[in-house]
Order: structure tokens, then sequence, then C-alpha cells
């Protein structure tokens, strides 16, 4: 016997808690972008993945504040269309969740958590040197479905810690990258040390 869940008519709380607990693991987005004030804004979020290669693009959906206002990074990409995309290892895990706090207006969660940037090369937040995996991006759509903005980007430069990839055949050595993601909210992450392989049919 299965257990019935309506999701529909439990959109919101519980819909969350079983929804967020059982498409799992999800990968982690921390996200910097930039305020109207030139302001750097750091946020992670596990409502995301990659959707497609040509051209290359992520998703990710900041839920609006309980008041009704978008999150900042939703903000900042309403405004100004620019992102780094950062994917997180267990060493920046403590810090990534610092920038999941609500400062106020003009605090940086990147100072908060004690986290190092440098210049991007093409979009202007900056990139958190601290995570292994850095991908610059610009907003290619965003749609508002009830409380959900989605955020569609174009991912437009990966800068890769070495050792992660072979820089000719750019194949990722799991040795040198351990991400990790996200279980159950709000406390619960997985560590993505025990792999296998499966061949996939040819034909
Ligand atoms: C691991 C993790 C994943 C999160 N994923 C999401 C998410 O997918 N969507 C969302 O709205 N908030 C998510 N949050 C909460 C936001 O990070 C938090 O609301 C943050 O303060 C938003 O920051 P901002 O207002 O600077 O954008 C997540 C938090 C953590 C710790």
């Amino acid at each position: 016997m299965s257990l019935r869940f309506d999701l529909t008519a439990n959109a919101g709380g519980l819909a969350y808690k079983l929804l967020a607990g059982l498409v799992v693991p999800r990968p982690i987005a921390l996200v910097t972008t930039l305020d109207a004030q030139g302001n750097v804004n750091a946020a992670p979020f596990s409502f995301f993945n990659v959707m497609g290669t040509e051209p290359p693009m992520a998703v990710l959906a900041p839920g609006d504040r309980d008041d009704g206002t978008p999150k900042d990074t939703a903000a900042n990409l309403m405004q100004n269309g620019e992102a780094v995309i950062h994917l997180c290892d267990e060493p920046v895990a403590q810090a990534m969740v610092q920038c999941a706090r609500s400062l106020p207006p003009g605090q940086s969660e990147i100072t908060f958590a004690g986290l190092r940037t440098r210049p991007a090369e093409l979009v202007r937040p900056p990139i958190i040197v601290d995570c292994p995996v850095a991908l610059e991006a610009r907003v290619m759509d965003i749609r508002r479905y009830g409380e959900n903005r989605l955020v569609v980007l174009e991912l437009l430069l990966a800068h890769v810690r070495e050792g992660v990839a072979h820089p000719d055949t750019w194949h990722v050595n799991y040795a040198n990258y351990v991400p990790i993601g996200r279980l159950n909210s709000p406390d619960g992450y997985v560590r993505t040390v025990e792999r296998f392989t499966l061949a996939s049919p040819r034909n």
C-alpha cells in the first residue's frame, strides 16, 4: 500500500517538506549577484540544476519571501541579469549555509561568511574562490508561478579548480571533486563519496 498526498490541496509548507525531502539529492548553487548599489549578494539555492547545453542553461527557483517580495537574488537578477553560480563541496559548506541568512541591506553575506572573491570575466558579480566550480551566467528568462520565481540562465564561462577536470578532455576527476547535495530541509545534506558505475545502453 502506498500513501497518497494531494500536492495541489497542500501546496505550501507540507508539499515543500515532502517534495524537498523526496527529490534528492539536489545540487546546491551558491549564487552571487549585485544590487543596484553594487553590493555583492550571495545565497544558496537547491531548487537548481543544469537544464541543457545548447545553449548551456541552468534554472534556479527562488521562492518569494512571506510578505510576497522577491528574495534579493531574484530582485537583483530582475534588475541586472548577471550572476555567478558556484557549486559547493564540504570545505565551503559552513560558509554556504551562512549565506542563507537575511542580512540588513548593504551587509554582504560574503564578508559575513568569510568567503574570498575575485572578479569574474564576463559579468560583474564576483567569483567566490573558495568554491571548486564557478559558472558565469546571464539571465535568459524570469517567470513567476505563484510564489515561485523561475530563473533561466545562460551559462557563459566555467571556472574549474585545478585538478577537478582534465584541461584537454574536460573529464571530471571525482577524486578531486566531492560536491555536497541537499537532502531534506532544513539541515540535511549528503556527501557524494560513495559512487558506482552502470553501463548505459550503447544502441
Ligand atoms: C542549502 C540551501 C538551499 C536553499 N535553496 C533554496 C531554494 O532553492 N529556493 C529558495 O527560495 N531558498 C532557498 N534557500 C534559502 C535561501 O538561501 C535564503 O532564503 C536566502 O536568505 C536568500 O537570500 P537572498 O535574499 O540574498 O536571495 C536555501 C538555503 C539553503 C541553506
